[in-house]
């Protein structure tokens, strides 16, 4: 059975069961900061299952894109070195919320394994959580699976509740007891059942985990109850279909045949089982799903970890002896073997090349020198560990993450010195942190009950309760003069940082004194005040009045809908490929990162500006509507990509014939006309594809254009120019600046040359022969060349030997007319006088170069040439 037919029939399977088939959700994760990327089928209803989101339907299936690497559950040491692991791969589930539980859940499982695929029962066994009696008795008693067949798990991983047969999306969140089903591969593959100590070979493979979704953790390991029980399932696509397709490796699948069988032509007949080509072929699908779905190369977080992969694929090739980038050509394979079950991949494909392409071309200048670095640290190493410092050196300078030192170490049965390089990292780190004292968890936000109710979009001012305080995370009745904390209101009008727009500052006063808010940020469904405490004495549940900065909110707002008409003047003149990749937006400036791949040309810039400041002085009002998801859609409006929304969302429109229509909870303007005016004041690139551009507005248009005037008036003044005739007064002046440098050189020559006319008389005679040896002063060494020509010339026969003095060295050059070199030797004659002034030089018979560095000694060096000469004649 092909793979994509797997696929579907298990899509189908539960389709007919009564589920929901869902799409698979994005790699990046929604809204959620526990997540480094999409890691189970289950993230997308993780507020499902914490009650938190309710849904039309109680049973669900997908196939899920999944990247393991970075973050929990990494699997990238290991891809190249098993048959089953991988940065990238597809996960089969069905999902339970509330609805049924162990089991149907088992049951599903069991008819679809034994049943739609006709896997031989005994070729199954199973495991269960030590004290879930519940399952075994299951599989014992329903199913019939033999009591050999099941193994009970218990908590494995030191610590209550760690354990293969509990599993858990990450540190915090829905979590609960499993079980597993193992198929074997036959007795020829080395490896034992699961809970013996050969469990790791790859006889015994892991295809099905159901998870019976019971608890929240919580950061402080409290397991909260979930509101129902419910079921998680996942069985990694290409696990079944090694099975299905009777090979033990996942490599050897339909889908990855035709990808090694690529790379290999690609990289010169390389054998497919190479692990390196493995590797090859395994990255190529993270990194491409992982551009697909909007993750760039960068420095850090998910940008970070794709670079990582990039970066230990090109090593790989490297080692294959791949001589240039190879990379990027495997995306076509790949849109052929899985473009119809993902038609983003094949959409995005060219943008996907690009961005690998540059990666790889970036890292192969540094991956050579840091290769050699490497290979000379492990050539002089005593011991079989490469050195923390060695580590840090090539992860600074040459861009080696420390997992591919760590790969290339593995390969030769080296270890490497982590914690020396955390220790030179950390050392780095600690000169560049900014330390913030309003240190929140993020998980924290279970904690706090209800949710703040937000008056801001009509008002800067208003009453409230306060409904906790927290100073440095902790939760206190009381704060008083002098601290700093977070206080949390019922409801507040400062606006919380978010959607790129920063938090609102101001002032909460209240009976026996005021708090100043420096910054307020989002958690969950709270806004949080950083404030520091003025004066008096505030406890829970008093009434404060709150004050937010209106001029500074003002200024904001501006910025932010100036944004808007931005991002839809970018798309117009740029073209539908730009998609925001982050926005920032304060009392100051706005700055706007969106995919472009080159620089915005300066014509472009204009006309993107003129567009922006037509709709301002079109003077339309801003539309704020509250419509559903879908709805919203329908209208046309850009939505950020990876963002999580709401069931009701804001659509903000703006500008003639809906210039701008765009999902926001921010705070804007209410007529474009009090934008004033909308300056570009830079653009530049930030990433690979990455485009920036900061602009101004109103009043921050209004000083940036006055400086600019100010700038241009004070270079008028000093050219004495009016400004409609600086820039044809300023080419004038470049253009006689050059004129004088030549004229200037000109007369050099001619003075150096009448200047030769002079010495000429100084030549004096020795045996017959003319020679003319001096020092020059100040004249500029490259023109000793010329002046021994030209007084060759006026001497007709002799030898000239001319110095100068410049910077504490001494230019020379020596001269000998041809009827005179069967005598003497200008190479000879220099290399007398160099060697006295510790320096060297040469050249023809007739004419030689050098230099010396003992300018002291040069007169004496001068005088010597004389006796020198009556020697050699
Ligand atoms: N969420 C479970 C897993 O990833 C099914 O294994």
């Amino acid at each position: 059975m092909k793979t994509n037919e797997i696929r579907s029939a298990f899509l189908e399977y539960f389709r007919e069961n009564g589920h929901e088939v869902v799409a698979s959700s994005s790699l990046v994760p929604h809204d959620d900061p526990t997540l480094l990327f999409t890691n189970a089928g289950m993230n997308q209803f993780k507020d499902t299952f914490l009650g938190r989101e309710q849904r039309d339907y109680k049973r669900a299936t997908t196939s899920q894109k999944c990247v393991r690497a970075g973050g929990k559950h990494n699997d990238l040491d290991n891809v190249g070195y098993t048959a089953r692991h991988h940065t990238f791969f597809e996960m089969l589930g069905n999902f339970s919320f509330g609805d049924y539980f162990k089991k149907e859940a088992i049951h599903f499982a069991w008819n679809f394994l034994t049943g739609t695929l006709q896997l031989p029962k005994e070729r199954l066994c199973v495991t269960v959580y030590a004290s879930d009696d519940e399952a075994y008795n299951i599989w014992l008693n329903d199913i019939g699976v033999s009591a050999d067949d099941i193994i009970r798990i218990g908590d494995n991983k030191g610590a209550p509740y760690a354990s293969d047969n509990f599993w858990q999306m990450g540190d915090t969140g829905p979590c609960g007891p499993c079980t597993e089903i193992f198929f074997d591969h036959g007795d020829h593959i080395w490896g034992g059942r699961p809970g013996t100590p050969e469990e790791d070979g790859d006889r015994f493979i892991e295809i099905w985990n159901i998870v019976f979704m019971q608890y929240n953790r919580q950061a402080n390991g409290d397991m909260q109850p979930l509101p129902k029980p419910s079921v998680d399932t996942g069985m990694g696509l290409e696990r079944i279909a090694a099975v299905m397709q009777h090979v033990n490796s996942n490599y050897e699948t339909d889908l990855f045949q035709s990808l090694l069988n690529d790379a290999s032509v690609l990289l010169g007949g390389v054998a497919t089982t190479e692990g390196s080509l493995r590797v090859i072929a395994d990255h190529i699908r993270s990194c491409s799903f992982l551009i697909s779905d909007g993750v760039m190369p960068s420095n850090e977080g998910r940008g970070y970890t794709l670079r990582r992969i990039i970066r230990r694929a090109c090593r790989h090739g490297h080692k294959l002896g791949a001589k240039e980038s190879f990379f990027y050509k495997l995306v076509g394979s790949l849109v052929k073997v899985m473009g119809e079950a993902y038609p983003e991949l094949a959409k995005n494909q060219a943008q996907i090349e690009r961005v690998l392409l540059q990666e790889e071309e970036q890292f192969t200048r540094t991956l050579d020198k840091g290769m050699k670095l490497l290979e000379e640290s492990i050539a002089n190493m005593k011991g079989d560990v490469i050195a923390g410092e060695t580590l840090f050196t090539l992860y600074d300078t040459y861009g080696f993450p420390v997992d591919l030192t760590e790969d290339i170490a593995r390969e030769r049965d080296l270890k490497v010195d982590i914690e020396g390089f955390e220790k030179a990292l950390e050392a780095q780190r600690e000169r560049a942190r900014a330390s913030s004292k309003f240190g929140v968890d993020y998980n924290n936000q279970l904690v706090i009950e209800g949710a703040t109710a937000f008056t801001g979009y009509d008002n800067t001012a208003g009453q409230a309760r306060v409904h906790s305080l927290f100073v440095e995370g902790e939760q206190v009745d009381l704060i008083s003069e002098g601290q700093q904390a977070t206080v949390v209101l019922e409801q507040t009008p400062f606006y919380a940082e978010s959607g790129g727009q920063v938090g609102d500052t101001g002032l909460l006063n209240f009976a026996t004194g005021s708090l100043r808010v420096v910054d307020t940020r989002k958690q969950g469904d709270h806004h949080l005040h950083m404030v520091e405490v003025v004066s008096g004495e505030l406890r829970q549940g008093e009434e404060v009045s709150a004050g937010v900065d209106a001029e500074k909110r003002h200024a904001t707002s501006l910025n932010h809908s100036a944004t808007h008409l931005l991002h839809a003047a970018l798309r117009q003149v740029l073209g539908d490929h730009v998609a925001q990749k982050g926005s920032l937006v304060d009392p100051e400036r706005l700055r706007f990162d969106f995919s472009h791949l080159e620089a915005v040309k300066p014509e472009e810039l204009k006309t993107i500006e003129t567009l922006v400041n037509e709709q301002i002085r079109a003077n339309t009002p801003v539309k704020t509507e509250l419509m559903d998801m879908d709805a919203a859609k329908a209208s046309g409006a850009m939505a950020l990509f990876g963002e999580k929304y709401a069931d009701e969302v804001r659509v903000l429109t703006m500008g003639t014939n809906n210039f701008s229509i765009e999902l926001c909870g921010g705070i804007h303007a209410s007529r474009t006309g009090d934008i004033g005016s909308f300056r570009i004041v830079a653009e530049s690139g930030i990433a690979a594809g990455v485009r920036r551009i900061e602009a101004v507005t109103g009043a921050g248009a209004e000083s940036f254009v006055q400086s600019r005037f100010t700038e241009l008036s004070n270079a008028c003044r000093m050219l004495k120019a009016k400004p409609e005739s600086l820039e044809a007064k300023l080419q004038a002046l470049v253009d006689q600046s050059r004129s004088l440098e030549k004229e200037m050189q000109q007369l050099k020559q001619k003075l150096a040359s009448a200047g030769s006319s002079d010495l000429v008389s100084q030549a004096i005679d020795v045996n017959g022969v003319k020679l003319l040896a001096t020092e020059l002063d100040g004249i500029d060494p490259k023109s000793l060349r010329d002046m021994v020509d030209q007084l060759k010339n006026k001497l007709g026969s002799g030898i000239v030997f001319l110095a100068t003095k410049a910077d504490g060295k001494v230019p020379l050059a020596a001269g000998v007319t041809k009827d005179l070199t069967g005598r003497v030797k200008a190479g000879d004659l220099l290399k007398m006088v160099a060697e006295q002034l510790g320096g060297k030089g040469g050249g023809r018979p007739d004419f030689a170069q050098g230099g010396g560095s003992q300018p002291e000694n040069l007169e004496k060096a001068l005088s010597s040439i004389k006796g020198w000469l009556e020697s050699q004649l």
